[in-house]
């Protein structure tokens, strides 16, 4: 792929804007300046990277990305009262031209404005549907903050399954304990609307605070602070997925 090319699907511009930033003398490839917008570049190489006005970027053909989703913050592109989650990223990321037929870099799936957490983005169609179609169970864990203090029959409740307004089919916990006198783990393998708060609502509790820990096997990382994003990388995502590393597309570790 030429290198003009390679700025464009990482979301530098538009062809002419990469190739001039190119021409100008503001980007390396693989750590060597380089201002011929024709250079080849070998991005199926484990590890290719570039620079741009200073700053390192891997190649990443597709996006997978895990944000910690800050309380205060709308999960929509066009957000109401809130800042969208979106302004987290760095332009080049919501500037990525969309491949096939998404939409570019989304959220896989949301979090209320007021929930906090592990949210996963991505601009590869399969891995949204396969993460958040109920089909494929993947478990969400949820650490819940309760106004009122859980009790067994609470917890019973939910791992038994409970009925929400717009579904007579009940939804269940796959999983659900006291960890304290106000807090709950709770997990889930759907994703209706507030379904945690409707649920913890029906057995007779009210949800103080809410904030995912975990998808499927991968959890928020202890260093991530709200507010940052990182990669995921190909361990990372194999864990998502339930498949061995080796199995899955390059993706270096680097955090920007
Ligand atoms: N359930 C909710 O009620 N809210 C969330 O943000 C996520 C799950």
């Amino acid at each position: 792929m030429r290198l003009d090319e390679l700025l464009f699907t990482q979301g530098f511009g538009t062809r002419r804007v990469c190739a001039g930033l190119i021409q100008q003398g503001l980007v390396s490839m693989q750590g060597l300046p380089c201002d011929d917008p024709a250079t080849e570049c070998p991005v199926e190489g484990p590890a290719f990277n570039f620079t741009v006005q200073g700053q390192r970027w891997p190649y990443r053909r597709l996006a997978y990305l895990m944000l910690h989703k800050p309380a205060g913050t709308e999960c929509s592109q066009r957000p109401g009262a809130w800042p969208s989650i979106y302004t987290l990223l760095p332009a080049p990321l919501r500037q990525r031209p969309a491949p096939g037929k998404t939409q570019g870099v989304q959220a896989v799936g949301r979090l209320d404005q007021d929930t906090t957490g592990l949210l996963l983005l991505s601009d590869d169609g399969a891995f949204i549907h396969r993460m958040n179609s109920p089909r494929h169970h993947v478990p969400k864990v949820y650490e819940v903050t309760t106004r009122h203090p859980v009790e067994a029959r609470q917890i019973e409740q939910l791992l038994s399954g409970v009925v929400l307004m717009d579904d007579p089919q009940p939804v269940r916990a796959a999983a659900c304990e006291a960890v304290a006198e106000h807090r709950l783990l709770l997990t889930l393998t759907e994703g209706k609307y507030h379904q945690v708060k409707r649920m913890v609502a029906a057995v007779g509790n009210r949800v103080e605070a809410l904030h995912r820990s975990r998808i499927g096997g991968l959890a928020l990382p202890a260093d991530l602070a709200p507010g940052q994003w990182c990669w995921l990388d190909a361990e990372q995502l194999a864990r998502l997925q339930g498949k061995q590393a080796t199995a899955l597309p390059p993706a270096g570790n680097q955090r920007i």
